[in-house]
């Protein structure tokens, strides 16, 4: 755990991210965020402010029974909300959903793959945890250049409700990432 220029604990941190924990105060980021339609427009937003606030609360219960959620990420050098990214609970035995969402003014230079690495990594020290899913619009070619570079492997479409769409879909397997990792 370290503290960021700001006061707010990191439990996790990259070269040029915090990983923090979302809390009730958090709402006016989290409302930032989500209700921005260039963030939410590829994954069934943008939400309401109700929606917003049940998406928070979700996540901070995500944390409270699982030990992860889609954390907020900080920049290190000056505390600003990048975004999001982290894991979900996913319906595959021994397997988490992993996701980001970063503001716009963050995106197109390397944070997404930075913070979504990071997360891979931290992922895989948990014993029980074998795979993660991902998937993506498929119109969000940032998110398939992302997760192609992170080694995640393209295991066809699933309709994802929110969109009512079918979304190109991925696991990456802790045999794979530890292959990479000693390639
Ligand atoms: C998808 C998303 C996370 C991508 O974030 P990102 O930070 O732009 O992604 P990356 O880390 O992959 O960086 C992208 C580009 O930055 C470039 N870049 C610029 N400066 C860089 C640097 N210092 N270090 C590394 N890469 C850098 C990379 O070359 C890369 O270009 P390429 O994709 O053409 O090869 C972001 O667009 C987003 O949050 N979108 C809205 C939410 C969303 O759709 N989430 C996914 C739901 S499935």
């Amino acid at each position: 755990m370290s503290r960021g220029v700001t006061g707010r604990s990191y439990f996790l941190c990259t070269e040029r991210l915090g990983f923090g924990t979302w809390a009730p105060d958090d709402f006016p980021l989290a409302l930032a965020l989500w209700t921005d339609p260039r963030v939410t427009g590829l994954f069934g937003g943008p939400f309401p402010v109700d929606e917003v606030r049940r998406r928070l609360d979700r996540e901070i219960t995500n944390q409270a029974r699982f030990g992860f959620q889609y954390w907020p990420l900080f920049r290190r050098t000056d505390g600003a909300h990048v975004g999001c990214s982290g894991l979900r609970p996913c319906d595959r035995p021994h397997t988490c959903e992993m996701g980001f969402h970063l503001r716009p003014e963050f995106w197109r230079q390397g944070f997404g793959t930075e913070a979504a690495r990071a997360v891979v990594a931290h992922a895989f020290t948990t014993p029980d945890v074998e795979a993660l899913f991902a998937g993506h619009h498929p119109d969000n070619q940032d998110s398939r250049r992302l997760l192609t570079r992170l080694g995640f492997r393209s295991i066809g479409e699933e309709l994802y409700p929110p969109t009512g769409l079918l979304h190109p879909s991925y696991l990456l397997e802790r045999s794979e990432w530890d292959a990479r990792r000693e390639a």
